[in-house]
């Protein structure tokens, strides 16, 4: 699946497992309830695993906005749980799964381009210093 163009942020690991959570996403929009319970255990190692390899990668590269970035990821968890606790207590209606998919989708989105984009290209700019 490609990503949109304001979210590339050409760091190809980083990049890739974006569009796969995208992919992700837009395939619960068509699953039936059975499947959804499977589909958010993937969501949420696919985001824990991916969270981790970029707060390594910021620690690693002494990236001063790292903290913020930090937070970020910990405010996706707490809003994640929530969602997924309606799913669990109300079942897997179109709606409540339309709201966990609309609100993920919301959230990497401003958090890739607020977020994830200043990262790497603090990356670039530090790996090929002109
Ligand atoms: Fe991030
Ligand atoms: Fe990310």
């Amino acid at each position: 699946m490609r990503i949109p163009p304001e979210l590339v942020t050409e760091y190809q690991e980083v990049d890739f497992a974006h569009a796969n959570l995208l992919a992700e996403l837009k395939r619960m929009r068509s699953i039936g309830p059975e499947e959804i319970r499977s589909s958010i255990d993937f969501l949420r190692q696919h985001t824990a695993q991916h969270f981790a390899c970029e707060e390594r990668h910021m620690k690693e590269m002494a990236y001063p906005g790292r903290e913020a970035h930090r937070e970020e990821h910990l405010v996706f968890f707490d809003q994640f749980v929530l969602l997924k606790a309606r799913i669990e207590q109300d079942g897997a209606t179109p709606e409540n799964v339309g709201a966990l998919v609309s609100a993920v989708e919301r959230w990497v989105a401003g958090h890739v381009l607020r977020q994830d984009r200043r990262f790497a290209q603090f990356v670039r700019a530090t790996r090929s210093p002109r």
